[in-house]
């Protein structure tokens, strides 16, 4: 059985979308994974097709039913019960390339895309949908949010990656952010490419891109360059400036 995705939305015609273009959709195509997209309102029961209700408690925005979430999600599963289940929601656990290898390696995921101002806390707990975030901002919708998180998926399944990809999968393994690409002419608008990219010298080009990948780490992320140097603080010594009195 090849790597298969579920999404549960309000939104099915959203999907494949991006995911049918580019590197997901040639894989889509060769049948490397399998994507259904399933509509959620498919597993209302009443006559006005109903899918939220409003808050217990008050409040603003409608939250989405545990009964019919519930159907939804047990739907997919019958099509394949060995993936884990999740959603996507801001006020998920952050998601990061650990999280997308873990799920690429299963037998594939069920991913609800959350909508409104949420889901009822009982369906959460009762389904275990593990809660993933994308960042620290706020979507209209899970919906994109799926998107991504599949996109990161299925490029590191068998047969998907080429080898540039891959080679950029090792390097962010490394924890470190790339160094910067540079391609001819040789200078462009008055500006110059690197002369050590130039000159052949295989060990002092590694060395150049290996301090560039640092510079940006420590400019840009300063949490991923603490993680890879726990203790650079009290050291002070990581990027050549002395610690702090
Ligand atoms: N839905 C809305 N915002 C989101 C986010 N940042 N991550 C995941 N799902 C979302």
């Amino acid at each position: 059985m090849n790597w298969h995705a579920s999404v549960l939305t309000l939104f099915p015609e959203m999907f494949p979308g991006p995911l049918g273009h580019s590197l997901a959709g040639k894989a889509l195509r060769e049948s490397r994974w399998a994507l259904d997209a399933i509509d959620i309102r498919g597993f209302a029961t009443d006559r006005h097709r109903s899918v939220d209700d409003t808050p217990c408690g008050g409040g603003a925005g409608m939250v989405l039913r545990p009964d019919v979430v519930d159907a939804a999600v047990g739907a997919a599963l019958a099509a394949g019960p060995d993936r884990p289940a999740v959603v996507l929601t801001p006020r998920g656990t952050p998601l990061d390339q650990s999280t997308v290898r873990r799920l690429a390696e299963g037998a594939g995921v069920v991913v609800l895309c959350g909508r409104f101002e949420g889901i009822d806390q009982r369906v959460i707990e009762a389904r275990n949908l593990q809660e993933i975030s994308i960042g620290d901002y706020v979507l209209s919708g899970g919906e994109p949010a799926a998107m991504v998180l599949l996109d990161a998926c299925v490029r590191l399944l068998p047969g998907v990656m080429g080898a540039a990809d891959s080679a950029v999968e090792e390097s962010f393994s490394g924890g470190l952010l790339e160094y910067p690409h540079y391609t001819r002419p040789a200078e462009w608008n008055g500006r110059a490419v690197p002369p050590v990219l130039l000159s052949g010298h295989h060990a002092e080009i590694a060395r150049w891109r290996r301090a560039e990948a640092e510079r940006i780490t420590r400019e840009r992320r300063p949490d991923l360059w603490a993680r890879l140097h726990p203790n650079a603080a009290e050291a002070g010594a990581m990027d050549g400036r002395p610690a702090a009195a």
